[in-house]
């Protein structure tokens, strides 16, 4: 290793924690470089909040090491607390105080005068637009104001990592765009920010490099171009009129497209990953001269779901992430 150990905001090697007989986190190994955004993408149930929690000190690894700066999260929980945030600790603050009291509070509890909580708390306030709302009560915030005044609060420490767990989901897409704002935000002024997502487009737009997980382990990592490339830039779904024509069709695809194609669970469903869409014309005149007829067709840009079939040859099979799907405008 040329690098010295301390050019790694976190490491994690071989991370298992099993809960029964389930296995959640299988074997996860990490390398977050210091200053970036690192993204860790998968579905429900993957093991992401678990492979948190134990970088975060909050639960004990079965094996593996983690080190956050190169500090032993086991064998150094206090030194590693003092280098991290973690958005939803926050939340457990008064919600009967408003939101510039939690940040005053905040800010004292940290060590600020008075002067300066105050400064600090109606700069923060301003910045995530929650000066009209600041004089109410958290228990009246919309998801997306707490989740706001969550990110607020980590910028008052600005502890050098930051864990973000699903900071936007559920999130409507302005409010998401915003949090988006903020993350760079807070990589900008010097931070590292680990976030979880179950968002293709959101571990794209923000992270400089992103792991997937699946059932406890990694599955694939590298930049967002990288795993693009690997599922192709856009993805191509038919569905064709005769299923029987199915698996021929399916061959055409892969041959025409120079890509592996997937069958999706619902037969006669094509999913495959398509680096140059000038290539559909000859497919469907192929498609066409073979006597396959379609019922549907449509070019889409790659979904986690894609991402999961095409790296790990299964759908993301949870039955909630059907509930999550990325919503792309044709
Ligand atoms: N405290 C616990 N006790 C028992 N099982 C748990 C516990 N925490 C998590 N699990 C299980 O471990 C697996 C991984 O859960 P985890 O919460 O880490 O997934 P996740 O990727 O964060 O999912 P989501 O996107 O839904 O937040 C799941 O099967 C979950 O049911
Ligand atoms: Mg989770």
């Amino acid at each position: 290793m040329t690098n010295p150990t301390t050019d790694w905001a976190l490491e994690a090697d071989g991370l298992v924690k099993v809960f029964g007989t389930n296995r959640a986190v299988d074997g996860v190994d990490l390398q977050v470089r210091a200053g970036t955004v690192y993204g860790v993408l998968g579905p429900n149930g993957a093991g992401k909040t678990t492979t948190i929690n134990m970088l975060a000190t909050l639960l004990r690894p079965d094996s593996g090491t983690g080190r956050i700066f190169g500090h032993d999260v086991v064998r150094e929980p206090h030194i590693v607390r003092q280098l991290i945030g973690v958005t939803g600790q926050f939340a457990s603050v008064d919600e009967t105080l408003s939101a510039n009291e939690n940040l005053m509070i905040f800010s004292r509890l940290l060590g600020l005068s008075r002067t300066e909580a105050r400064t600090k708390a109606a700069d923060l306030l301003d910045r995530f637009g929650l000066t009209e709302a600041a004089r109410r009560p958290l228990k009246d915030f919309s998801g997306g104001m707490r989740r706001r005044l969550d990110l607020a609060a980590s910028l008052i420490a600005q502890p050098p990592l930051i864990f973000l767990d699903e900071p936007t989901t559920g999130l409507d897409p302005r409010t998401r765009g915003q949090m988006w704002d903020t993350i760079r935000e807070l990589v900008r002024t010097g931070s590292t920010v680990l976030l979880t997502t179950q968002y293709l487009d959101e571990a794209d737009q923000l992270a400089d490099r992103i792991a997937v997980i699946d059932r406890g382990r990694v599955v694939a990592e590298g930049t967002a171009d990288e795993l693009k490339a690997s599922v192709g830039t856009s993805s191509l779904q038919l569905r064709v009129r005769d299923s029987a024509d199915t698996e021929d069709a399916l061959r055409i695809i892969e041959r025409a497209l120079g890509v592996r194609g997937a069958l999706s669970p619902e037969a006669s469903r094509i999913t495959a990953p398509m680096a140059d869409a000038d290539r559909i014309a000859d497919l469907l005149i192929t498609l066409r001269e073979a006597g396959i007829h379609l019922a549907e067709m449509s070019v889409q840009k790659p979904t986690l779901d894609e991402v999961f079939l095409t790296i790990t040859g299964h759908p993301a099979e949870d039955t909630e992430s059907a509930a999550t799907r990325e919503e792309v405008p044709a």
